[in-house]
């Protein structure tokens, strides 16, 4: 379908909650899981949530194949995940880096819980259901911090480690990162 413009932090979108989807397999609804995927995969994303275009929906899409440059890193299998509800599974808070597409080329030092059940819906209204961790599990709470308003800016207790890629590593860290 189309890449779609993505919001930059500042732009009063980001941050709304936006509403709960109420109809299923629509071609509305098609349409705008086409142009997530087609605009994440555009900017070389792992995830990407709708209101990040200006869609007001409870739509998010992430995943990535394994990829050969970063052999290290599990794949997240490709997901449309609709209407979300995160259980937290461990509540202890685990630190790593987060990027976001909203916030180009910055980078800050973000804690969450490393272990979380995620549930939600398909395009279709099937239901999606994992218990995941690690990077997928950042991932989702990430894209679903979007669905309510939050970019990961607010989520860092010291602003020290947040700045520009650039400034903070010596070495690029993974553009598949971002989301
Ligand atoms: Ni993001």
């Amino acid at each position: 379908m189309s890449v779609r413009p993505v919001l930059r932090i500042g732009h009063p979108l980001l941050l709304q909650a936006a509403q709960a989807v109420a109809q299923f397999s629509t071609p509305s609804l098609h349409a705008l899981v086409e142009d997530l995927f087609d605009t994440m995969q555009a900017a070389d994303g792992a995830g990407l949530a709708a209101t990040q275009i200006g869609v007001m929906q409870r739509v998010v899409v992430f995943g990535f194949e394994h990829n050969a440059r970063y052999p290290d890193r599990d794949a997240v299998p490709i997901t449309v995940l609709i209407n979300p509800e995160i259980q937290v599974l461990d509540d202890t808070l685990e630190e790593d880096w987060e990027g976001c597409l909203s916030v180009p080329d910055m980078r800050g030092l973000v804690a969450r819980p490393p272990r979380i059940r995620y549930r939600g819906f398909d395009a279709e209204g099937g239901i999606v259901e994992r218990e995941v961790e690690g990077f997928h599990a950042r991932l989702v709470q990430h894209e679903c911090d979007h669905l309510d308003g939050i970019l990961y800016p607010q989520r860092i207790t010291d602003m020290r480690q947040f700045g520009f890629e650039e400034e903070l590593f010596d070495e690029p860290p993974e553009a598949e990162d971002a989301c």
